[in-house]
């Protein structure tokens, strides 16, 4: 049975490389701008743009934010710190044409890309079933009415 999965893998993964017909191919594609700074006071920001049409960009910025910090003695402790927030977008043509554009943020509520390409979560459509109500038994397995 592993070996089937294995020559299943396999075929799959050798089957991708001879379906993939990129229009460019990556010794063509060049740089046509480019950008990068970084500031003394942790905040930067870079970005590219490529002959395929692909382009990049990203800033950063440290915000003080809730969280956990850790001593040499591996003792956690909640408090003020400061994390790295990132922001940016890219934007790529695929090789079947189609064109996709990705924003993201980055902050201390998580990962939040957005793109029309992404999968939309199912809405939730019913009602949370109640909690029973507790009913107090004796220790004997009785209910106690
Ligand atoms: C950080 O430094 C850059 C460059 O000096 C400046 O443009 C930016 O406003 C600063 N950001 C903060 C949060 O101080």
């Amino acid at each position: 049975m592993k070996l089937f999965f294995v020559a299943a893998f396999l075929a799959v993964a050798a089957a991708v490389p001879s379906s993939y017909k990129p229009e460019y191919k990556a010794a063509d594609i060049t740089i046509t701008s480019q950008s990068d700074e970084r500031n003394l006071n942790g905040s930067s920001q870079w970005s590219y743009a490529q002959s395929d049409y692909t382009t990049r960009e990203e800033s950063q910025v440290q915000k003080k934010m809730q969280g956990v910090t850790y001593d040499s003695y591996g003792k956690g402790s909640y408090g003020g710190i400061l994390g790295n927030t990132n922001k940016g977008s890219s934007y790529w043509v695929s090789s079947e044409d189609q064109k996709f554009t990705l924003t993201w943020a980055a902050d201390e509520v998580g990962f939040q890309p957005k793109g029309d390409h992404l999968p939309v979560a199912p809405v939730h459509e019913y009602e949370l079933p109640n909690a029973p109500v507790h009913i107090p038994f004796n220790g004997k397995g009785y209910k106690i009415y």
